[in-house]
């Protein structure tokens, strides 16, 4: 006898009339082809190396949970890392998604594997049992609708009736009206602000144009353009977007280029509507010149580009490009980008 007849299933035959035949399964379709073994049901070789395979992924799960761990206690949670093509990220995070998502994946690829390779490959026919109701249950259900409809006198009381049909009617359309509150559409009103080449800085407390000796170090200073009131009718829309935070950082403290090119004497203005779902930041670190967002804790570190470090934030603060003008600080130009979260970018 061959290997691979000795290896044929025996106590996994399935019931499939190609494999067990009419007689003993009713049910099966005669006009289904013959079941077809898989590979590891005939072949012991092959059943193993899928054993094999199934153990390795489960074995590389232990491992990337044994790395997560190691990645918890090791990696410091300031540690930035440059990662193509995501660009500088956390270095913890980035090494906590991976082990992770790697343990995960692997659990689930070897069950899967599992199941399709080694577990029973039986097919099942089982018979459908009529689920209409007999005459005598249709007949109850009638009578018992005509009485209840009859005791209800929904016919006879024909004002209750018709008054209910248009309540019943009328009601959905308070969702429908509620809808209009979807509209209408930002359009291209989220991608500008009030801040373009020229605009002076002034102080959002005080409402004076800002100097740069105004600006000390270790402060966070929180500025608005020139022109825009408190009283004016729009001027929660336009300061939820115009909103700014000037720090001054020692220059050769300043890592980003650009970021040093577009500031004043280590002086950084940036937009102070967090990126991750627009609410103002307000907390400053002045050692480490990172900011944090009270709603979510993303922090971004305003001496790099105003990159995340840490949260939920998807990309980093915009950076206003400023300049001095007869002794005052003013915008050289707008924003380069849209400010806060980038859904507000799908006008
Ligand atoms: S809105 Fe700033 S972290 Fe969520």
């Amino acid at each position: 006898m061959s290997e691979t007849e000795e290896n044929l299933p025996s106590e996994r035959e399935t019931p499939h009339e190609g494999a067990v035949g009419k007689a003993d399964n009713p049910f099966a379709d005669p006009g289904l082809p013959p079941h077809e073994h898989r590979i590891q049901d005939i072949d012991e070789r092959a059943a193993k190396r899928s054993e094999r395979t199934v153990a390795m992924l489960f074995l590389v799960s232990m491992l990337a949970t044994v790395a997560f761990i190691a990645s918890y206690v090791a990696i410091p949670i300031d540690k930035i890392v440059y990662i193509f093509p995501l660009g500088h990220v956390s270095g913890l995070n980035f090494a906590l998604g991976l082990t992770l998502g790697v343990a995960l994946f692997c659990i689930g690829a070897g069950a899967v594997h599992w199941a399709r390779t080694l577990m029973s490959d039986e097919e099942v026919a089982d018979e459908r049992h009529p689920i209409e109701a007999t005459p005598d249950v249709k007949a109850k259900v009638l009578a018992d609708f005509a009485q209840g409809a009859k005791e209800s006198q929904f016919g006879r009381r024909k004002l209750i009736r018709n008054t209910m049909f248009g309540a019943l009617a009328l009601v959905p359309l308070s969702g429908v009206v509620l809808l209009r509150d979807l509209g209408p559409l930002p359009e291209k009103k989220l991608r500008t602000t009030g801040w373009k080449k020229g605009v002076r800085l002034v102080n959002q407390s005080t409402n004076l144009p800002l100097r740069p000796e105004d600006i000390a170090v270790g402060s966070l200073t929180f500025a608005k353009p020139e022109g825009l009131e408190e009283n004016d009718e729009d001027f929660a829309n336009k300061i939820a977007k115009d909103a700014l935070m000037l720090v001054r950082i020692q220059p050769q403290n300043i890592k980003d280029k650009q970021e040093l090119a577009w500031s004043h004497e280590g002086i950084v203005a940036y937009s102070k509507i967090c990126t991750h779902v627009g609410c103002p930041i307000s907390l400053y670190e002045q050692q480490t010149h990172h900011v944090l967002c009270p709603c979510h804790q993303s922090t971004f570190d305003l001496s790099d580009g105003g990159r995340v470090i840490f949260g939920p934030a998807g990309h980093a603060l915009p950076q206003l490009h400023i300049t001095v003008k007869d002794g005052f600080l003013e915008a050289a130009s707008e924003f380069a980008e849209p400010v806060g979260p980038s859904f507000w970018e799908r006008g």
